[in-house]
C-alpha cells in the first residue's frame, strides 16, 4: 500500500492550479515582507538616533505602512486560499469514503458500528485535512518565513547570527522525539472518539429499550467512563503539544542573552551602530513565531496521519460482493431463479445447507418453517446482499455473480418485516427508487397496499415527514408503506419476507389482496410465519435447519403428514381454549 502521505498528499495535487500556486506566491511575499522588516526597522532607529532627519522617518513610516497592507493582503489570500484546499481535501475524501462505504455490502455494515462509520466520515476526515492546511502548508509559510527572517540576520550580522544559531537548533532535537508517541496517541483519541460515537448512536436510536429497561443511568456512567478516557487521552496530547512551545522559548532565552551580551559589548566599543543591533534584535525575535510553529507542526501532521489511516483503512476495506469486471445486464421479463446446492454462513456456523430449489418463472414459491431455520437468509442471496459460499444461484440460467448489480436488483421488490422509512415525506419515502413515477401512480400504488386512506388522514397528507425512521406511524402502516414502495416499482421477482406481520388480519387481508394482484404472473418468494397467507402459493417449502425438508402443495404437504403438518396443526388446532387456535399462531 502507498504510504499514508503520499496518498494523502495525492488529495492536494487536483488543486495545484490555480490554487496552491496562488497560495504559494502569497507565502513567498509574506516571507519576503517578513525579511525586510529588519532593514526597515534598522533605517528607522538609525534615523530615529541621528534626529535630523525628519524626513528619512516619514519615508520609513510609508514604508513601514507599504509592508503592512502587502502583509494584510498576503494573509488574507493564504488564509482563504489554505482553507479552500483544506475544505476541498475534506470533501473529496468525504465523498470517496462514502463511494466506497456505498459499495461495501450488508455484511459490513453488520459488523461495523454506524457510529464508528459516521466518526470516520466526520471526524477523522478532518483531522486527516488539518493536517495539510495547517501541517503541510505551515512548513511552507513559516518555512519561508523562517529563510527570509535568518537570511535578513545574516546579512545585517552573520556574526550575532551564528550565536543566534548554534544555541537554538538545541531546542529542536528533544521535540522531534515526541513525534510518534503523538501520532499513536493521536489514533487512540480518534478511536475513542468514534467509541463515543457508537455510544450516542446507540442509546439515542434505542432510546425506547433504554427508558423501558430504566437502564438511563447505566447508559450516562458508560458514556462518562469512556469520556474520562478520551479527556485522559487528549491531556497527554495537550501535555506534548505544550512542551515544545516553553521548551523553544527557553532554549531562545538563551540565544537572546547571549546576542545582547556580545551586541551591547559592541555597540559601546563603536563596532556596531544602534541601528544594526536593534534589526538584529527584530530578526531574532521575527524567527521566534514562524519557528515555534514550525516545531509544532511536526505534531500536527503525526495527528493528521493517524487519522488518515484509519480514513484509508476503511476506504480500502474490501467489500464482499463485488460486481463480475465484465458484466451481463439481465433482460427485463420474468424470470426462473434456481438455487443449485447453496450452501451459506455469516461466520462459522453453517446457516444454509445444500440447499436446492427452484422459483419458476411466475409462480409462487413460499417458505415456512420454525423462526432461524435460514428463510430470510435465503432470500437475502437473490438479490445478492451476500454472496454463496458454496453452490450457485441462476437467473433464468446465468450464476447470479455474473449479472451487473443494477440491473439484478432492478428486477427484484422487496419488502420485509423491517420497513425502513427514510426522514423524508410521505410521497418519498413511496417513489423511493422509482422518482421518475406520476403523482397518479403513486396514489395508485399506495391504494393497492391499503395506505391511501390513512395517508389522506395525515396532517399533511403525501406531504407529510414521517420522522426519522418512520417513528409517527404504527408498525402496519410503516409496512403498507413499504409494500406501496414495492408496488411502484412493480418487479418482476418479488421478494415478499413476512411483509404483512405487523398488520392486524383485517388489513392484512386488504393488502394480501393487492399482494395477490402484485403477484399474478410474477416471480414470486413469499415467506410467512402464518400459513394462511401462504396456503394458494404453487410450491411450499418448509426450511429447518438451513436444510429444505420437504417441499409440495399445501394439500400434498398436509397429506405426507410431517413437518408442514406440524406446523399447521401448531397454528390451527386448538390447543388450549378449543377454537382460540390463531392467537398462538399470533
Ligand atoms: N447478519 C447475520 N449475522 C450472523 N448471523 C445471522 C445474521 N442473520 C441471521 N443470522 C443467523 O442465521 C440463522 C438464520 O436466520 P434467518 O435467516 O433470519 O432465519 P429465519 O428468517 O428463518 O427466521 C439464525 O441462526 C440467525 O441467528
Ligand atoms: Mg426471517
Amino acid at each position: 500500500m502507498k504510504a499514508v502521505h503520499w496518498r494523502l498528499a495525492g488529495y492536494v495535487r487536483r488543486y495545484i492550479f490555480p490554487h496552491v500556486v496562488l497560495l504559494t506566491v502569497a507565502m513567498v511575499v509574506l516571507s519576503t515582507v517578513h525579511g525586510l522588516i529588519p532593514f526597515v526597522i534598522k533605517r528607522f532607529i538609525n534615523s530615529l538616533t541621528q534626529l535630523k532627519d525628519v524626513g528619512g522617518l516619514r519615508i520609513v513610516a510609508f514604508e513601514i505602512l507599504g509592508l503592512f497592507l502587502v502583509r494584510a493582503a498576503a494573509n488574507f489570500a493564504k488564509d482563504y486560499l489554505s482553507a479552500y484546499v483544506g475544505q476541498k481535501i475534506v470533501l473529496d475524501l468525504r465523498a470517496d469514503l462514502n463511494n466506497s462505504l456505498q459499495r461495501q455490502s450488508l455484511s459490513f455494515f453488520n459488523r461495523t458500528p454506524t457510529g464508528s462509520i459516521m466518526s470516520r466520515v466526520l471526524n477523522d476526515v478532518t483531522v486527516a485535512s488539518n493536517g495539510i492546511t495547517n501541517g503541510a502548508f505551515s512548513i511552507v509559510a513559516d518555512g519561508g518565513s523562517l529563510i527570509a527572517v535568518l537570511f535578513a540576520a545574516i546579512w545585517l550580522d552573520w556574526k550575532l547570527s551564528l550565536i543566534a544559531m548554534i544555541v537554538f537548533p538545541c531546542a529542536v532535537v528533544p521535540v522531534t522525539g515526541f513525534s510518534k508517541r503523538m501520532r499513536k496517541m493521536a489514533k487512540q483519541a480518534q478511536q475513542q472518539l468514534s467509541g463515543l460515537s457508537v455510544i450516542l448512536q446507540e442509546t439515542f436510536q434505542g432510546n425506547r429499550v433504554v427508558k423501558a429497561f430504566g437502564m438511563e443511568d447505566y447508559e450516562r456512567r458508560r458514556f462518562n467512563r469512556e469520556l474520562k478516557r478520551l479527556f485522559r487521552i487528549y491531556m497527554r496530547v495537550a501535555a506534548i503539544k505544550a512542551v515544545t512551545g516553553p521548551m523553544i522559548e527557553a532554549m531562545g532565552a538563551f540565544a537572546v542573552v547571549a546576542v545582547i551580551w556580545w551586541g551591547i559589548a559592541s555597540i559601546t566599543a563603536g563596532t556596531r551602530t544602534p541601528g544594526e543591533f536593534g534589526a538584529f534584535f527584530a530578526a531574532m525575535f521575527l524567527v521566534y513565531e514562524p519557528f515555534k510553529r514550525l516545531a509544532r507542526t511536526n505534531n500536527t501532521i503525526q495527528q493528521s496521519l493517524g487519522a488518515a489511516e484509519r480514513v484509508f483503512d476503511m476506504m480500502d476495506t474490501p467489500p464482499d460482493v463485488t460486481e463480475d469486471p465484465e458484466p451481463v445486464d439481465l433482460v427485463p421479463g420474468p424470470h426462473t431463479i434456481r438455487f443449485e446446492d447453496v450452501s451459506f454462513r455469516y461466520g462459522a456456523d453453517w446457516v444454509l445447507r445444500h440447499v436446492n430449489l427452484e422459483i419458476p418463472a411466475g409462480k409462487v414459491v413460499a417458505l415456512v418453517g420454525m423462526s432461524g431455520g435460514g428463510k430470510s437468509t435465503l432470500a437475502d442471496l437473490i438479490p445478492r446482499f451476500y454472496d454463496v459460499v458454496e453452490g450457485r444461484i441462476t437467473i433464468d440460467g446465468i450464476d447470479l455473480r455474473k449479472l451487473r448489480l443494477a440491473s439484478l436488483r432492478g428486477e427484484i421488490g422487496i419488502v420485509t418485516q423491517h420497513t425502513f422509512l427514510f426522514n423524508d415525506t410521505v410521497r418519498a419515502n413511496i417513489s423511493y427508487g422509482s422518482m421518475e413515477r406520476s403523482e397518479e401512480e403513486i396514489i395508485a400504488a399506495a391504494r393497492a397496499a391499503n395506505a391511501h386512506e390513512f395517508i389522506s388522514r395525515l396532517p399533511k397528507g403525501y406531504d407529510t415527514v414521517v420522522g426519522e425512521l418512520g417513528v409517527m406511524l404504527s408498525g402496519g402502516e410503516r409496512q403498507r408503506i413499504a409494500i406501496a414502495r414495492a408496488l411502484l416499482k412493480n418487479a418482476p421477482v418479488l421478494i415478499l419476507d413476512e411483509a404483512t406481520s405487523s398488520l392486524d388480519s383485517e388489513s392484512e387481508r386488504a393488502v394480501q389482496d393487492a399482494l395477490d394482484r402484485l403477484m399474478a404472473n410474477r416471480t414470486t418468494l413469499v415467506i410467512a410465519h402464518r400459513l394462511s397467507t401462504v396456503r394458494s402459493a404453487d410450491n411450499i417449502v418448509v426450511i429447518s435447519h438451513g436444510r429444505v425438508v420437504e417441499q409440495g402443495t399445501h394439500d400434498e404437504l398436509l397429506a405426507i403428514g410431517r413437518e408442514y403438518r406440524k406446523l399447521h396443526d401448531l397454528q390451527f388446532l386448538p390447543v388450549s381454549e378449543p377454537g382460540n387456535g390463531r392467537q398462538i399462531a399470533g
